[in-house]
């Protein structure tokens, strides 16, 4: 076990550690995950110096075991996401994070006459072209959709 001081964050008991979020993007995992950012036991880390990436974020869960499947869809803005498992101090379990085929009701399409940005009640809905680098096709209006558009079609508030 290493000692707190090495952590990034102060070390929990008992939960998850989510490791390697793509700096800056911690809210956004939270967002995904409808975990409040207020929660008792939730703690981020943003913009922590990383050996691998530069910068990251890390989000931590006292008290609850997320599976990988659970947590799959944060890959949509955080590819590089660890999912660690934390019993009594110690890492027990690694995962990755793996984007589904579909990407339901998480980002808009940045295409404004698509069905899913008028009234009507449509969700959206796209398809996963590719991986990484990241392409997306909107379902309706059939909209390529890249990571920066991603980026910027979701909406944090
Ligand atoms: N008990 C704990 N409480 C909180 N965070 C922890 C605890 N144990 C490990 N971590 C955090 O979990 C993450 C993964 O820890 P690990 O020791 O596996 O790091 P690593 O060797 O750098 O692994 P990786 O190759 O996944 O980067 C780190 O961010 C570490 O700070
Ligand atoms: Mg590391
Ligand atoms: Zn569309």
């Amino acid at each position: 076990m290493k000692t707190p001081k090495e952590l990034k964050v102060k070390p929990i008991k008992n939960g998850t550690v989510i490791d390697h979020i793509s700096a800056n993007n911690a809210l956004k995992v939270l967002k995904i995950l409808e975990l409040p950012s207020q929660e008792t036991g939730v703690t981020l880390a943003m913009n922590v110096e990383s050996s691998q990436m530069g910068s990251k974020d890390i989000v931590k869960i006292e008290g609850r075991e997320l599976a990988s499947r659970e947590v799959d869809e944060i890959a949509l803005i955080a590819p590089h996401a660890t999912i660690n498992i934390i019993r009594n101090y110690e890492i027990v379990e690694k995962g990755k994070v793996n984007l589904l085929d579909e990407i339901k009701n998480i980002i808009c399409c940045s295409n404004p006459n698509c069905i899913t940005n008028t009234d009507e009640p449509v969700k959206t809905r796209f398809i996963v072209l590719n991986n990484e680098p990241l392409i997306l096709r909107c379902y309706y209006c059939e909209r390529m959709m890249d990571q920066s558009d991603v980026d910027t079609q979701f909406q944090l508030f």
